[in-house]
């Protein structure tokens, strides 16, 4: 039985495998209805449960459009912090012992690190990890590594800049985990000092020889990214000190991209960000061909399509 817990469980043979079935199905998709000619589930229809405790738009609509075009069936709670026995006071292992009983796979997004591998132990079905707390987001980085690979052709000698909320997104914990499997170039580290990466990540791509540094004004570096990375600053995972917010709202245009920073950009340069985007990505951005963000949420129903195939020994 195979869960997805977290970046660091793939090898590059894993990753290929699922890229390469996510292209297959993202060319099959486009021509005729994948499923319906040459992949229709044979006999019980397998069924998935979405079980999020914390808000979603792409990655609960996503996996559910993935297994309704995959010919599965789809449980869901897109708040069950309040709509299930939660509300109650129930454990979460518990929720899932019977869940587990009820479905063929788990996809679980919960406010709390390390949700996901405490209900990998007690459930009887695979768990996909679809964000715990500040931990990790192992299925978006998935499809961020796979956008990069499309986007410019491979991931290996890209000179990649993580910019944002480095200490409590998820996502970028994920993907610079991800990362240290392939032979980037160097990766720039582009944050205010207050939300800069965790010293245990920053060992990791030491341990890995990753070449990394730290910025603080995203036009210092700009000319040089080949990907850059955006986040949100996820202030509903911690308390923003006063000196933080102080800063965050004088210095919000350093971390910004904007037409001033894509006058700096490589002309093959892409820009990825996992959603929603608050400021930190100007709308007059959106038309620039650069711009890949609406393309990789796209590609979000095809990779997980690939990976429901994967976890279900499809
Ligand atoms: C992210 C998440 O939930 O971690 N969104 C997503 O799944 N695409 C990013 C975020 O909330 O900032």
């Amino acid at each position: 039985m195979m869960h997805i817990l977290k970046a660091q469980q793939f090898d590059r043979e894993f990753l290929d495998e699922i890229f390469d079935k996510t292209l297959a199905l993202k060319n099959q998709f486009d021509k005729f209805n994948y499923l319906m000619t040459n992949h229709k589930f044979q006999s019980i229809v397998p069924i998935m449960t979405t079980l999020f405790y914390e808000p979603s738009t792409r990655t609960r609509f996503s996996f559910e459009a993935a297994m309704i075009r995959l010919g599965g069936q789809v449980l869901s709670t897109e708040n069950a912090e309040q709509f299930s026995s939660a509300a109650k006071g129930e454990i979460l292992e518990d929720t899932i012992r019977v869940v587990s009983e009820y479905s063929d796979v788990i996809v679980l997004r919960h406010f709390e690190e390390g949700s996901a591998e405490r209900a990998a132990k007690v459930s009887s079905v695979p768990i996909i990890n679809a964000g715990d707390g500040a931990g990790q987001h192992p299925t978006q980085s998935l499809i961020d590594l796979y956008t990069i690979q499309q986007e410019c052709g491979t991931i290996d000698g890209k000179t990649i800049a993580l910019i944002g909320d480095l200490d409590h997104s998820r996502t970028i914990h994920s993907l610079a985990y991800m990362l240290t499997k392939y032979d980037v170039s160097h990766i720039y580290l582009v944050a205010p000092k207050a939300v800069q990466m965790k010293p245990e990540l920053i060992q990791h791509l030491d341990k890995h020889n990753v070449s990394w540094s730290t910025s603080t004004r995203l036009k210092d570096v700009a000319a040089d990214v080949d990907v850059f990375y955006q986040t949100r600053l996820q202030t509903e995972r911690f308390k923003m000190s006063f000196e933080l917010h102080q800063d965050y709202k004088q210095n919000a245009h350093r971390y910004k991209i904007d037409s001033s920073v894509l006058d700096l950009m490589k002309p093959e340069a892409r820009i990825l960000h996992p959603l929603p985007r608050l400021g930190e990505i100007a709308m007059e951005v959106d038309s620039d061909p650069r711009a890949a963000y609406f393309r990789q949420a796209q590609n979000g129903l095809y990779i997980r399509m690939a990976l429901l195939l994967k976890v279900l020994n499809k």
